[in-house]
This record gives structure tokens, C-alpha cells and sequence, in this order.
């Protein structure tokens, strides 16, 4: 259904990068609904270059989570050359590379999105990367650093020119961070202007979302990102609404609370019960986004600290 350089993926709806989310609980989860592609976290080249064991730890993968890439943060060719060493170790069916994270610190050190005003540095980079890793590269960027320069599409030709084999577009400028409406036009625009694929990003909270997004862009594929957060169930909804105009009902609580006691596992399996209670915490929130007991939910969820006491507060929800 999509076809990035050689890589045939069984569909073009995929798992956004996410940073401090996509860890392998998360991909697991969202694959189990359908998602056909995912990242794992991104990652600084520098902190790869050196070895970093949390840094490492984040490479590993499962059998089941394929295909899957991986996404690269850097302004440096030598580190991202060396970061590339240490992934040819590993088996990523696709690099990413970020110029598209709007993080302060990040822009500030010439990384993200900040590589979207230095053309030439990303060229740079790009080339390097395409002529190192023997897999396909794509690149994420956003529709530019402010409104007063918006270079997507610059930058995608450029980009292909390096040989980058699709790109991923966030209809926002870096200035808007999250917020603020998507700018359609201008993916449309880098459709356009480029003849690899083109992957939209920006507010795909449903199905009809997902619709919108490839009616008014012609893109190739889209990501799924804060859309997925605690609604894993987003991947059969677009799926199922493409197939047959459907849209399936929505989980009942029953579901819900079994798919996060199911993520919680996941987690536990991951990281230890110690860090997988907390980092499930902020899960609950967004499984039970809209329900009137989410407040309360909250508040009796955030000093929870084993499994146990997790499991007792969402267990006590069957039902309501
Ligand atoms: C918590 C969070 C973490 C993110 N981490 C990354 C990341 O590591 N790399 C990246 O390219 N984009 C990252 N993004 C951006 C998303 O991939 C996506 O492009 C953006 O959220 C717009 O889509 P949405 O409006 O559907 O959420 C992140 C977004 C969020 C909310």
C-alpha cells in the first residue's frame, strides 16, 4: 500500500514518532489495532555516538513490532556518521532523520527544526546519510520555523535531491509547536513538488480526520500521533472506515480497561514494575479522555506506585 525506496508497507497509516511515548509497550499496543509502522523513540546521534546504555536500551525491538524505523536527532555529520555505525548493528528497516522537533533546547543547539533555516547544513547531513546507511532515509521537517518561512517545500526538493526516499510532513510551523490549526496547502504543496511519497502529520484524531487529510493533500500515507495516545483503537477505525465507510463503535470501559491493564503488562515486561507504574500513570488519563470521572481517575491514580494498587484503582471503574 506504501512503498518507501524498496520497503513495502502493508498500509499507509502509521505510528508517528513520538519521543517519551513510543517506547516498545506503546508500539506493541498500537500494532495489536493495526498500525503497521512505527519508531522507536528518537534518538540524539551524539548520545548514540557515545554509547549512552539508556540510549542503547531504546534499540531494542521485538519479532512482532516489524517493520519499524528509527529516527536520528542531530546537526553534526560526524556524530550522525557514527550514530550510523552503531545502527548498522542493529536491523531498522528505515532511518529517520528529525529536522522537525520544535524543543527549545533542541533548536537552540542547531538541531529539529532549526536545521529547516540552514538549508545548506541539512544538505549536508542528508547526503552523508544517504551515502552510509543502506536502507531507505526519510526525513521529518514541519511546513517551516514561522509563518514568515515556510520552506517545506524547498526543503523537500532538496531533500530528494539527496536521495531521501519520502518525506514526513507536520502541517505546523516550528513557532506553533502543537497548537494552532494544520496548514493543508502546504503538504498539498510538497506533494506537489516532490515524486517520492509524501506522509501528512497534524491533527488525525479520527477517521474522518484521516479522510480529511488525504483529500486535501493527495499524500501518500499518514501518522498517527497524539491521535493514538490512550486510543489505540484509532488504527482499526481508519482502517475499517476505508475498507467500508464504517466507523466501529467505541470501546466500551470493559475494553478499555482490559487494553491498559494489557498495556500495563506490556510495560512491566519492558522497563520493571518500578519505572513501568509511573510511566503508565499518565497513560490512564488519556484511555478515559472525556469521561466525567477522568478528574477523580487522576487524582486516585498519581501516588499509586506497584502493579497492584494500578490494577485495584482501574479495576474498580468496571462497570461504571
Ligand atoms: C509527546 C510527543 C512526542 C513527539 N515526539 C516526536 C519525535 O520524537 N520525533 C518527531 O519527529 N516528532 C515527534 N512528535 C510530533 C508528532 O510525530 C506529530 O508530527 C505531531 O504531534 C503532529 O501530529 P498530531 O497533531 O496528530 O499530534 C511528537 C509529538 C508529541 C505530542
Amino acid at each position: 500500500m506504501l512503498k518507501i525506496g524498496k520497503l513495502q508497507l502493508p498500509s499507509n497509516v502509521l505510528v508517528a514518532p513520538l519521543a517519551g511515548v513510543s517506547d516498545s509497550a506503546y508500539r506493541l499496543i498500537c500494532r495489536e489495532f493495526g498500525a503497521s509502522f512505527t519508531f522507536i523513540e528518537m534518538i540524539n546521534a551524539r548520545a548514540l555516538s557515545h554509547k549512552n546504555k539508556v540510549t542503547k536500551k531504546m534499540l531494542a525491538t521485538d519479532p512482532k513490532d516489524r517493520p519499524i524505523g528509527v529516527q536520528l536527532l542531530g546537526c553534526e555529520t560526524p556524530y550522525v556518521e557514527r550514530a550510523i555505525d552503531v545502527l548498522e548493528k542493529y536491523d531498522f528497516d528505515l532511518l529517520d532523520f528529525n529536522a522537525a522537533c520544535p524543543v527549545k533546547k533542541v533548536c537552540r543547539r542547531g538541531e529539529g527544526a532549526a536545521l529547516m533555516k540552514e538549508p545548506e547544513k541539512l544538505q549536508e547531513i542528508l547526503k552523508a546519510i544517504v551515502s552510509k546507511w543502506k536502507k531507505p532515509v526519510t526525513i521529518k521537517i514541519r511546513s517551516g520555523w514561522d509563518e514568515n518561512t515556510k520552506n517545506a517545500v524547498t526543503i523537500s526538493r532538496i531533500a530528494q535531491d539527496c536521495g531521501i526516499q519520502a518525506i514526513f510532513v507536520h502541517g505546523r510551523d516550528r513557532k506553533q509547536f502543537y497548537k494552532g490549526a494544520v496548514d493543508y496547502k502546504i503538504i498539498a504543496d510538497v506533494k506537489k513538488s516532490v515524486s517520492i511519497p509524501v506522509i501528512a502529520s497534524g491533527d488525525i484524531f479520527s477517521a474522518q480526520h484521516a479522510k480529511k487529510m488525504f483529500d486535501e493533500t493527495g499524500c501518500d500515507g499518514i501518522l498517527i500521533a497524539r491521535g493514538g495516545l490512550g486510543n489505540p483503537w484509532i488504527f482499526k477505525e481508519v482502517s475499517t472506515y476505508f475498507e467500508n465507510g464504517r466507523i466501529p463503535e467505541a470501546p466500551n470501559t470493559d475494553e478499555i480497561i482490559n487494553t491498559l491493564l494489557h498495556h500495563l503488562e506490556l510495560s512491566i515486561a519492558e522497563h520493571g514494575e518500578k519505572k513501568a507504574v509511573p510511566i503508565m500513570r499518565k497513560f490512564v488519563g488519556w484511555y478515559f479522555k472525556g469521561r466525567r470521572f477522568v478528574r477523580p481517575l487522576r487524582q486516585s491514580i498519581n501516588p499509586v506506585k506497584t502493579k497492584k494498587e494500578f490494577t485495584d484503582v482501574i479495576e474498580a471503574l468496571r462497570g461504571t
